[in-house]
């Protein structure tokens, strides 16, 4: 089976990529560098669990460490690379926009650096819903223009769309770019709303609202995501001979074997409604404490995935209410409450 190299191991969406990949028989070089973003005991408990599963092994150091990643990737032999590791979070990025320079815009030229040099088959990269910013039209395709990011984290991200482009078009090397919408589910982000929630019902502490609650996201359970990341492993983009060979709605470069695609559950829900659902799995009433919208956050977000249906067969299917339940029943095992 297939060597993959997959950064951000330790984190939540890598956790959770890498178990789906040794259950299909991949060999799974985790990379990340357990930084102090959230909780380390977490990322150290989600390494633990993968270095049990045979096939896997891991690096724990930063991507800016070029050298290492170089030495890992010479021992190791990646034919395909899963770069999930970032500094993310959009609230976090207007205190220590750096950190986000650093990691995703030097990290990330140093992992493609590496997927240059050992030609890997196929080189797939996160980026985010929030690249697509002020825009209004929705649902978000991937062919609309995302030229106004509101943060320096979306900014990051688009950036690295573009620089992914680049080596795309120069060493032809098949690239793949996701744009994920708020991903949620069990070993979730404590940054993330769901687990603040959760966390302030269980302790009847109150959860903050912000927009007064007249929000709207496009919530995707972590497992339909990961399942789509696998299934787009299979299909990497090829240059194509003319730009009427592009089908209509494929974000794919008339440049370079590049494309981006959606993942997302392709439902826009009302985050009351969102919470609603958590009152009910968590069997207690929030506490609400409405707030105004927060700097460089947007009011709404909603995939539209037809294009990895296109692409893989395949659409994201939880309902937020199975995937909520899911999620508290993980949550309260965890913590023991
Ligand atoms: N979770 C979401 O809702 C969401 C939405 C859109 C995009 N994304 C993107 O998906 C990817 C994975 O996100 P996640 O939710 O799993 O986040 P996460 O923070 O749980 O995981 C990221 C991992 O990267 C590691 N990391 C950070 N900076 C690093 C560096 N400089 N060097 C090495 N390792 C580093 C961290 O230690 C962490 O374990 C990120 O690129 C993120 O921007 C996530």
């Amino acid at each position: 089976m297939k060597r993959v190299l997959v950064t951000g191991t330790a984190g939540f969406i890598g956790f959770h990529l890498a178990k789906l990949l040794l259950t299909e028989g991949f060999r799974v070089h985790g990379y990340d560098g357990m930084t102090d973003y959230y909780d380390v005991t977490l990322k150290q408990r989600r390494h633990q669990m993968l270095l049990q599963t045979p096939g896997f092994s891991a690096t724990e150091d930063l991507l800016e460490n070029h050298d290492r990643l170089v030495q890992v990737a010479d021992e190791f032999q990646p034919e395909i690379i899963v770069h999930l590791a970032a500094q993310a979070g959009v609230r976090y990025s207007l205190e220590d926009p750096r950190s986000y320079i650093n990691s995703n815009v030097v990290g990330t030229f140093n992992v493609m650096e590496v997927a240059r040099e050992h030609k890997v088959e196929h080189l797939l990269m996160a980026s985010t819903s929030s690249v697509y910013g002020a825009n209004e039209e929705m649902p978000f395709t991937e062919v609309e223009k995302a030229d106004t990011p509101l943060t320096i984290y979306a900014a990051t991200k688009k950036a690295n769309e573009a620089m992914g482009h680049s080596y795309a078009h120069l060493w032809n090397l098949p690239t793949t770019m996701f744009r994920f919408f708020t991903v949620y589910g069990s070993w979730g982000r404590p940054d993330l709303a769901l687990y603040k929630f959760v966390d302030a019902i269980l302790d009847d502490r109150p959860i903050d609202i912000y927009n007064h609650g007249d929000m709207y996201r496009d919530f995707t359970y972590v497992d339909d995501l990961v399942r789509g990341i696998r299934l787009l492993i299979d299909v990497p983009p090829v240059r194509p001979d003319s730009p009427d060979d592009i089908a209509e709605g494929d974000s794919l470069s008339p440049a370079a074997p590049w494309r981006v695609v959606n993942i997302g559950n392709g439902d826009k829900v009302r985050l009351m409604d969102f919470i609603e659902a958590i009152e009910e799995a968590v069997g207690k009433k929030a506490i609400r404490n409405y707030m105004p919208m927060q700097m460089g956050d947007v009011p709404a977000t909603w995939a539209n995935n037809d294009l990895l249906q296109e692409l893989t067969g395949y659409r994201p299917q939880t309902d937020f209410k199975d995937g909520i339940a899911r999620f508290v029943e993980w949550f309260r095992d965890y913590h023991g409450k």
